[in-house]
């Protein structure tokens, strides 16, 4: 139940997170990666162990709506919806994987998901009506690339072709990688009250060993 001190209590929280976000442009953390190749179009980076809160989004086939409907579950959860009520600064990006090798009844399977910070060794448990899931990253390579405006589900497969192709290219180029067909991520650095200068990211999977800086030397 909401007591009306509580209420006041909440305003100030928002309060608070929105002077956060005024107050400084780079105040809001992102996972962390070395550059281990890039090219005019897209780059491969090495991402640290990491971990994340990810919402799963069934029965719709559009990239929009799932990730409106997982955000919105994912907002609850950094706003207290989590067994410590805890309040969790937001990260970037937004990141929203479609696995495209299991299409079912209803359209894909997708996955929402913020990054946390490594500050939080233990992430508070997301409360269970929410249907969230801790989940790790190991350290692994993604091929990354860059587009502007707003990721539509008219705009993402282009962006996602072009960045195969530049992976295929790259193959039967200098260097080899094995790219994962079964599933890529969208990545989205900003709020949708931006409507310019926005920054976009298709993310593929891409193996070799993270000692060998991912590639495989011919
Ligand atoms: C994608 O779906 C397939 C089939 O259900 C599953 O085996 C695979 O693990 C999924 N991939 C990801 C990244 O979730
Ligand atoms: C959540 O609460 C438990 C029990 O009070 C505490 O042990 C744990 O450290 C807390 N975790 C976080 C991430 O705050
Ligand atoms: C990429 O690889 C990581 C680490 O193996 C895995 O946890 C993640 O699900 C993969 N992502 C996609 C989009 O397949
Ligand atoms: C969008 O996010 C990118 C990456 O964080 C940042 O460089 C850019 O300034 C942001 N755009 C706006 C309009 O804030």
């Amino acid at each position: 139940m909401e007591t009306p001190l509580m209420s006041s209590f909440l305003v100030i929280v928002h309060l608070l997170i929105l002077m956060f976000y005024l107050g400084g442009g780079n105040a809001i953390e992102s996972p962390q990666y070395t550059v281990v190749l890039s090219e005019s179009d897209f780059e491969v980076r090495l991402y640290r162990e990491t971990s994340w809160i990810s919402a799963p989004v069934q029965g719709t086939s559009s990239f929009k709506k799932a990730t409106k409907d997982g955000f919105h579950r994912l907002y609850k959860y950094i706003h207290g919806s989590n067994l410590n009520s805890s309040i969790i600064p937001i990260s970037a990006p937004v990141l929203t994987t479609i696995n495209a090798s299991s299409p079912n009844e209803g359209g894909s399977e997708y996955y929402v998901r913020l990054f946390l910070s490594a500050i939080y060794e233990k992430p508070p448990l997301p409360s269970p009506e929410l249907n969230l899931q801790l989940f790790k990253w190991k350290s692994h390579c993604i091929a990354v690339r860059e587009f502007s405006g707003f990721a539509k589900d008219d705009n993402i497969n282009k962006e996602l072709e072009a960045l195969k192709n530049s992976l295929n290219k790259q193959v039967d180029g200098k260097t080899s990688m094995v790219e994962d067909k079964s599933s890529y991520s969208i990545a989205q650095y900003n709020s949708s009250r931006e409507p310019t200068e926005r920054l976009n990211e298709v993310w593929i999977n891409v193996s070799g060993s993270a000692a060998e800086g991912c590639l495989n030397h011919k």
